[in-house]
């Protein structure tokens, strides 16, 4: 996942890491996960048996001790296979996910706002935006934009 989670991260558009955010600590948060977390991927046909890991999604209580029961859930696609629904699938997948492990509702606290695709993406599978926090992120070309707090029963 490496090889697309880089320039996501560098890009500075999606998330709040910064973009010298090193690898082992992007690796234990998407991926080295003890229940109830969990990571999910999705693997396209590359030719060979194994396939190819080109999006991932994590999943993890949004809060300690009485708020784990909500969870929270990161993802990020290839941008060379972006369009093709796997950001819908990995997003039902993960739905799916907490519901079987337990959690009932879905909780994402940082949805930057100019991030159109995936505001539009998480409304389609049934978020709704309780509220847009104004000025709670600092884009690299747009300067301070908002990012919106949604959530979702299951
Ligand atoms: C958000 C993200 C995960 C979506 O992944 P994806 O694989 O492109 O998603 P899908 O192909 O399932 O498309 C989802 C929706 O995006 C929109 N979309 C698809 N292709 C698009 C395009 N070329 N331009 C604009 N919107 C497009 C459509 O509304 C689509 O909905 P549909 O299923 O009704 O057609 C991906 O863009 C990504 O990794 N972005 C960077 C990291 C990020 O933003 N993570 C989420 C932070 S909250």
């Amino acid at each position: 996942m490496w090889a697309f989670a880089a320039p996501i991260v560098a890009s500075g558009e999606h998330f709040v890491w910064e973009a010298d955010t090193p690898e082992d600590r992007l690796r234990a948060y998407w991926i080295e996960k003890e229940a109830p977390a969990s990571a999910l991927v999705a693997v396209v046909d590359d030719g060979t048996a194994e396939g190819r890991v080109a999006g991932i999604a994590e999943i993890h209580p949004n809060q300690p001790g009485r708020g784990s029961h909500i969870a929270n859930a990161g993802f990020m696609v290839d941008p060379t296979v972006r369009g093709q629904g796997l950001g819908r699938a990995l997003g039902e997948a993960a739905l799916a996910r907490a519901k079987a492990d337990g959690f009932t509702a879905m909780q994402f606290n940082a949805v930057v706002a100019t991030n159109t695709r995936a505001v539009d993406l998480w409304h389609s599978l049934g978020f709704r935006t309780l509220a847009v926090l104004p000025e709670t992120f600092r884009h690299p070309a747009r300067g301070m934009v908002g990012m919106h707090l949604m959530f979702r029963e299951l």
